[in-house]
């Protein structure tokens, strides 16, 4: 059994602020003794951007218009999955990153996962974030799952564009055929040699973020990575639950039984909200979360903006925080 993430405390976003005054001392300086930050002549853990709402909306935006050319969906072994693969890969190429497609097959068809890796960082101490990118066939798949692809896409770039160091590599995934069961991330798994999969320190999944009617739900799996995310939402003054909705129904499910801390977030499916979450998150009780759930109206006006924009600056949060 794998200790939680890394086995320690983290001290998740922990940034310093120094004031200089005229004289051009610096005042807000901790002493030596109430010193809590990283030892003297360590690099101060930097804090994860805001990610902008405005990319992740234009990556959402590219998902449609590749259903609506590829009859209306991004389906395994469709040729819309192909589009958005080569739409996310050609991104992260141009970024830097190491890229590998994965190739397996699924109900006679093939399907694809895009592994990308971040140079650097401990080899020993892989930290992971992955959407599964495949829709239904009955439509595009904005939401489940064109909202975690769009949002870990541009986690990846903005690691990219801020010339983010971790100490941990990082490593980004977008999944094929989860809508047939998991299917590709589950071949990921399965094909890594068990020494590699030891080396994962956290998995973090992000399928359906975007909801249009959300809730704010964060997987109770690895306690860091849990605790690394109710507390950004706590700092928003946010509201958090535990994730319900069916345990094991997207791709964290084979890390997980592989003995790899997992987490995520999640915004909701075909659930109903209760009053008492419409109460605290506002939207419309009694109605599902997500009513366009695996149907042809999930598409990029099925989205709540808000609630795309607080998860992927969590994941943003969460990645920078779990890698220093
Ligand atoms: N994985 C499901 C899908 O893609 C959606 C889903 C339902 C889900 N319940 C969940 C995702 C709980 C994460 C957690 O259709
Ligand atoms: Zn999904």
């Amino acid at each position: 059994m794998k200790l939680p993430f890394s086995g320690r405390a983290l001290t998740a976003g922990a940034v310093a602020v120094v004031t200089l005054t005229a004289g051009g001392s610096v005042a807000g300086v901790a002493s030596a003794a109430d010193r809590s930050g990283p030892a003297p002549g360590t690099a101060a853990a930097a804090a994860a951007p805001d990610l902008p709402i405005a990319n992740v909306k234009a990556h959402l935006s590219q998902f449609q218009s590749i259903a609506t050319a590829n009859g209306g969906n991004r389906a395994h072994g469709r040729p819309g999955y192909k589009a958005s693969l080569d739409y996310v890969k050609a991104k992260l190429d141009a970024a830097g990153f190491t890229t590998r497609i994965q190739q397996f097959t699924a109900s006679g068809r093939t399907g694809y996962n895009l592994i990308a890796d971040w140079p650097g960082g401990d080899a020993n101490q892989v930290v992971m974030a992955g959407s599964h990118l495949d829709s239904v066939t009955s439509g595009p798949g904005i939401n489940d799952n064109g909202s975690g692809s769009a949002a870990v896409l541009e986690t990846a770039l903005a690691v990219a564009r801020s010339g983010f160091k971790p100490a941990k590599h990082l490593r980004f995934a977008w999944w094929g055929a989860e809508e047939l069961g998991l299917v590709g991330s589950r071949y990921y798994v399965n094909s890594l040699p068990s020494a590699d999969r030891a080396k994962i320190d956290g998995y973090l999944n992000f399928d359906m973020i975007g909801s249009p009617n959300p809730g704010y739900f964060v997987y109770d799996d690895d306690p860091v990575i849990e605790k690394t995310f109710k507390d950004y939402f706590a700092g928003l003054g946010v509201a958090t639950e535990i994730e319900t909705e069916g345990d094991g129904r997207s791709d964290h499910a084979p890390f997980k039984n592989a003995g790899v801390p997992v987490g995520g977030l999640f915004s909701g499916a075909d659930y109903r909200k209760t009053s008492a979450q419409a109460a605290k998150w506002g939207g419309t009780a009694g109605q599902p979360f997500d009513r366009c759930y695996h149907s042809s109206c999930d598409t990029t006006a099925n989205i709540n903006d808000t609630a795309l924009d607080r998860n992927g600056d969590a994941i943003a949060h969460a990645i920078w925080a779990l890698s220093q």
